[in-house]
């Protein structure tokens, strides 16, 4: 097992990846300091996972909520059936929330942690790789609005993160392409070394090689932890982790979240942002180019559809939280491994980017 810390100002704590995580059911009990503790699952995962989570805490008082899949249920109205849950619980301010799944599970619980009596502790447990290697590590939390993709939404760290590999088992090829893209991320905004470790090892990836995910997973947390310990709020440097994402939040909106998974539009998003700088003679077109083949190899879309307009595309991107008042900010790079905020792009670039 791999154990990488997030050192925070006022605490620190583990990410743990391997194969036998969560058979170390002792060390999840330890986990939940009070009586109660609320799981929190969807439909998919609770058939494989909840039954050993349930027996490894049957010393405390559990209750399990168990939602709808998908990202239509990171939303207000499921926010307020955990609270309720809570009330009827009379959960004090010592219950602990399980979150048992992708980021969908990982971002509402989070939310519900940080909103009950204004916080309360949290454990993520990611059954995707996406929440393996971004949503569970960092403390973002959030549920969305019609509006807008994580609008409403806290800072709220967990206070573990157990990665068992061993679940990727049963997660659909799809959804496993779609978290390579996070992954892909972390090479094209920061390691060049790794983009060029990931072009050799992709395929060992996608047949979920063992020794390749826990490097590749490894690898990304270790980029994670070292950004959210420097910038856990988001005041700088964190914003380059959003390669991609203010043109993959906007397409995901305009879709009304059900078109393209999250890591499809930010494969989506990362292309279109490489192009971009492209455009704009900031980086070289031969790195937008490496970076499409990549995510291509990795199965993931690299282009818009025909039917997302460019001009309400563009108006969904205006409402991204990077945005200051009013004016956007997009994360644009330099070649492979060198993001950075750029503000004032002109829309007439993005437009032309965006209309392909
Ligand atoms: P998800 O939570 O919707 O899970 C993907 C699908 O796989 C779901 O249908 C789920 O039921 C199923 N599933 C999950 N684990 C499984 C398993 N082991 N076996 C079988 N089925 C399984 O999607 P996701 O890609 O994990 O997360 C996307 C969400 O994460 C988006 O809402 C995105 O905004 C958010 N996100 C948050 C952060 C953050 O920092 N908080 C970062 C990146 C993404
Ligand atoms: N996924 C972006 C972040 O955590 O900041």
């Amino acid at each position: 097992m791999r154990q990488i810390q997030v050192s925070l100002a006022k605490r620190s704590y583990p990410i743990r990846i391997g194969n036998d995580v969560l058979a170390d059911t002792a060390a999840l009990a330890s986990l939940v300091m009070g009586k109660q503790a609320l799981i929190i699952t969807d439909e998919n995962i609770a058939p494989f996972y909840l039954p050993a989570i349930q027996a490894a805490l049957q010393s405390k008082t559990v209750q399990t909520l168990i939602f709808p899949p998908g990202e239509q249920e990171k939303n207000l109205v499921r926010f307020t059936e955990v609270m309720h849950v809570l009330a009827e619980m009379k959960a004090s301010r010592d219950v602990t929330l399980i979150a048992l799944g992708g980021g969908v599970v990982g971002d509402l619980t989070g939310f519900a942690a940080a909103c009950w009596m204004r916080g309360v502790r949290f454990i993520q447990i990611p059954t995707t790789l996406l929440a393996m290697v971004d949503s569970s590590v960092g403390g973002k939390t959030a549920v969305d609005l019609e509006s807008g993709k994580n609008l409403v939404g806290a800072f709220h760290q967990p206070v573990a993160v157990l990665a068992d590999l061993t679940t990727l088992k049963t997660l659909p090829e799809r959804e496993l392409k779609a978290g390579l893209a996070e992954v892909i991320k972390y090479g094209a905004a920061f390691d060049v070394g790794f983009f060029s470790w990931l072009e050799k090892h992709v395929e060992e990836l996608l047949a979920l090689d063992e020794t390749g995910l826990t490097e590749a997973i490894s690898r990304s947390c270790r980029h994670k932890a070292g950004v959210v310990s420097r910038d856990e709020t988001e005041q700088g440097e964190r914003m380059l982790l959003n390669l991609g994402h203010t043109f993959a939040h906007a397409i995901e909106t305009e879709q009304g979240y059900g078109g393209f998974l999250h890591g499809e539009a930010v494969a989506i998003g990362m292309c279109l942002a490489a192009r971009l700088s492209a455009q704009l003679k900031r980086a070289p077109a031969a790195d937008a180019e490496r970076l499409g083949n990549l995510l291509k190899r990795a199965g993931l879309p690299t282009s818009l559809p025909a039917e997302l307009d460019s001009e309400a595309l563009l108006m969904r991107m205006k409402l991204d939280k990077k945005a200051l008042s009013g004016s956007l900010r997009l994360i644009l790079w330099r070649g492979l491994g060198r993001a950075d905020v750029v503000a004032d792009v002109s829309e007439t670039a993005i437009l032309r980017v965006l209309s392909g």
